[in-house]
């Protein structure tokens, strides 16, 4: 079976004082605990974490080094002691413009730095109103997802972009549906597309952990809101 992953989205949150909330985050047996902070706590986070938790990125750039004012390279994440990156967030999408294409290639640059890559794809509300989900979905991982992804460097998150944020998950059976149809996507492309660990992300909270958890093909989360305090964080932890 894939690896269970409690991935905690810091997103534009956090000082060196929110560390503090690392020592009280519980371990699970079987279960790899993650952080992606903001890119300059990487480096305390992952001194502190002491291999406990595993820290990553929030996003990287292509290319390996050069003249990228303000970008971060996949490989300076790695040295700072970041083992993970999320690329394709859909605040990176919406907000800066990233193409599946940019994705793909921030997923490579990923993959030769030797991080694991967390690519995220999710549908609009108006894409599931309109039935487009499943073939929003298979389009954004046909084209974010590059060759060179195993189930040893590729995580892939499920982000529904009208579930984040706003307290709205879609139904155990709508995840259901997603995430067995990224799964036969994955064993189609990749011969060990059945290994290949798949979260889901949006509005996870103590109190929906377990029923989401319990969903075929959902190996884990990627939580935003609820992996700020250790209080919230640590039952979703534990309750996979
Ligand atoms: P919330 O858990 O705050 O809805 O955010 C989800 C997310 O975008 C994680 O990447």
């Amino acid at each position: 079976a894939p690896p269970k992953l409690a991935a905690g989205n810091w997103k534009m949150n956090g000082t060196l004082q929110s560390l503090a909330e690392l020592d009280a985050l519980p371990t699970a047996p079987g279960v790899e605990v993650l952080i992606c902070p903001p890119a300059l706590l990487v480096q305390p986070m992952a001194g502190r974490a002491a291999g406990r938790i595993m820290v990553g990125g929030q996003d990287c750039h292509a290319a390996a080094s050069g003249a990228h004012t303000g970008d971060i390279a996949a490989a300076q994440l790695k040295d700072a002691g970041a083992s993970h990156v999320i690329v394709g967030h859909s605040e990176r999408r919406s907000d800066h413009g990233e193409t599946d294409a940019a994705v793909m290639a921030k997923a490579a640059a990923a993959h030769q730095a030797g991080l694991v890559a967390i690519i995220c794809v999710g549908e609009t509300e108006a894409q599931r109103d309109s039935g487009e989900t499943l073939s929003v979905i298979a389009g954004q991982l046909a084209a974010s997802v590059p060759d060179c992804a195993t189930a040893a460097n590729t995580v892939i998150a499920y982000e529904p972009v009208w579930a984040i944020g706003t307290g709205r998950t879609p139904s155990a059976a709508q995840i259901a549906e997603v995430h067995d149809a990224m799964r036969q996507a994955l064993c189609a492309r990749f011969a060990d597309g059945a290994e290949i660990s798949l979260l889901y992300g949006g509005s996870v909270k103590p109190a929906n952990a377990a029923e989401i958890f319990a969903i075929p093909h959902v190996n884990g989360a990627l939580v935003g809101g609820a992996s700020l305090k250790a209080a919230d964080f640590g039952p979703i932890i534990s309750a996979l």
